[in-house]
């Protein structure tokens, strides 16, 4: 076994479940793989993949609050994502490095 630091600054996880009953709710269903896609887009964009990992996640036990987001070390959630709050998080995750 290695044990080691995390060799990032911060860690964003993000919920990409989906359900195969889709009278269930998941974050999948509610476009979390293009919150995924724009977030690299965005780190990638501001050389800043030294210091961010975007990373997809199972579940989390909050479907319903879906799509959701932990974000470490702050140890922050976000729910609930809507379209129009895309811009206030992007610049919220990244406000240190930016
Ligand atoms: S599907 Fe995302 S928390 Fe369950």
């Amino acid at each position: 076994m290695l044990k080691q630091p995390v060799p990032y600054r911060k860690i964003i996880f993000v919920c990409i479940n989906k359900k195969e009953d889709p009278s269930k709710p998941c974050c999948g269903a509610k476009k979390s793989e293009e919150i995924v896609a724009k977030l690299k887009q965005i780190v990638r964009e501001r050389n800043l993949k030294e210091y961010i990992r975007v990373s997809k996640l199972g579940c989390m036990g909050k479907c319903e609050q879906g799509p959701n987001i932990l974000v470490y070390p702050e140890g922050i959630w976000y729910s609930n994502i809507k379209e129009e709050d895309l811009q206030f998080l992007f610049d919220e995750l990244l406000k240190p490095f930016i």
